[in-house]
């Protein structure tokens, strides 16, 4: 019986029969999130603009004994958070883990970033996965019950680089906001985590060169190979948060570890950065630009 005990603990807490909602399901962190959650026991209500998509995962999630159901939205319109959680409530009757994760990156320098680039990409990153998770918290607090409430953050959320400022600028505020409703949540049983991926082998990376009008593959080509990762190592992470819930979620010690010497040193990070500044002077140099002079200085 003690053995037993022992081990239910180390296995820790039970997830099955628990309901998630997932934004973003239709494709990369989301999706293997979704399927992640069908094998541990839960059912899923998949979010996400791609209907077909979504109907795809649904398949996956029901393939493995799970209910999943699917909602087509936009994330940045108003009042989609309570379209989702009316929806959970309906098909399921409740919710118990919300997992915000709908995103999307951009590769531009900061001056040349348009307001209303910088405006919609904090209206999907941070204010949709806040309105959603606020919305959960209101609701779960009401009903009486402890929760479990994620949002997709990113490893930039600890250090911008430079063409990705707008990008990181909504990570970290996703971060921030995390921590300061992890401990008003906490007395109420609700857990609040950010997840903290790495480079992940998704579309994302598409997707942003699209959006920023670049060329661009499957991932970065400056990032280092040993730093690649499918989207199913952040899945497993996130199933071992549910189990053993914690404030942040990551997959990289190594990644971890270096932005926590980089807060601590800023100079040390200033020094890394330099070579990527004179690699652009060299570039810009090479394209007959004189703003290669500007950054120099
Ligand atoms: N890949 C990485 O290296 C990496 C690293 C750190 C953090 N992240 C974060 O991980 C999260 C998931 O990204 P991913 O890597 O899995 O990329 P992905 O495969 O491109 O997935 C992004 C998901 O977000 C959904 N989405 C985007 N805009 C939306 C909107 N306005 N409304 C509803 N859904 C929307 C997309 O679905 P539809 O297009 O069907 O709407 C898609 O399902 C993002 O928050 C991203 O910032 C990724």
């Amino acid at each position: 019986m003690q053995q037993l005990t022992v081990r239910l603990m180390d296995m820790g807490r039970i997830l099955t029969g628990q309901v998630a909602i997932v934004t973003g399901a239709s494709s990369g962190i989301g999706a293997a999130t979704a399927v992640a959650m069908a094998r541990a026991g839960m059912d899923v209500l998949l979010a996400a603009r791609r209907q077909d998509r979504l109907a795809g995962v649904a398949q996956v999630v029901e393939s493995l004994g799970r209910r999943a159901r699917i909602v087509a939205l936009d994330v940045a319109h108003a009042g989609h958070e309570r379209q989702l959680l009316d929806e959970a409530e309906r098909q399921f009757g409740r919710f118990d883990v919300v997992f915000a994760n709908a995103g999307y990156g951009l590769e531009r320098d900061v001056h040349l970033t348009p307001d209303a680039d910088l405006r919609a990409i904090f209206e999907v990153n941070f204010f949709a996965s806040v309105a959603l998770l606020r919305e959960s918290a209101r609701r779960l607090r009401a009903a009486g019950r402890g929760g479990h409430l994620l949002m997709c953050s990113s490893c930039l959320s600890k250090f911008s680089l430079p063409g990705h400022g707008a990008y990181a600028a909504s990570k970290a505020a996703q971060e921030s906001i995390c921590r300061a409703m992890r401990f008003e949540l906490l007395p109420h049983g609700i857990e609040v985590a950010s997840v903290h991926p790495i480079t992940t082998t998704t579309e994302f990376f598409s997707e942003s060169a699209a959006r920023s009008g670049l060329r661009g593959g499957a991932v970065p080509e400056h990032a280092p190979r040993w730093a690649l990762q499918p989207p199913e190592r952040v899945a497993d992470a996130i199933i071992d948060c549910l189990r053993r819930p914690r404030s942040e979620v990551w997959t990289s010690e190594i990644v971890r570890l270096s932005a926590a010497l980089f807060n601590a040193c800023p100079w040390l990070f200033d020094l890394v950065l330099r070579r990527e500044a004179n690699r652009r002077v060299r570039q810009l140099a090479r394209e007959g630009s004189d703003a290669g002079e500007s950054v120099r200085h």
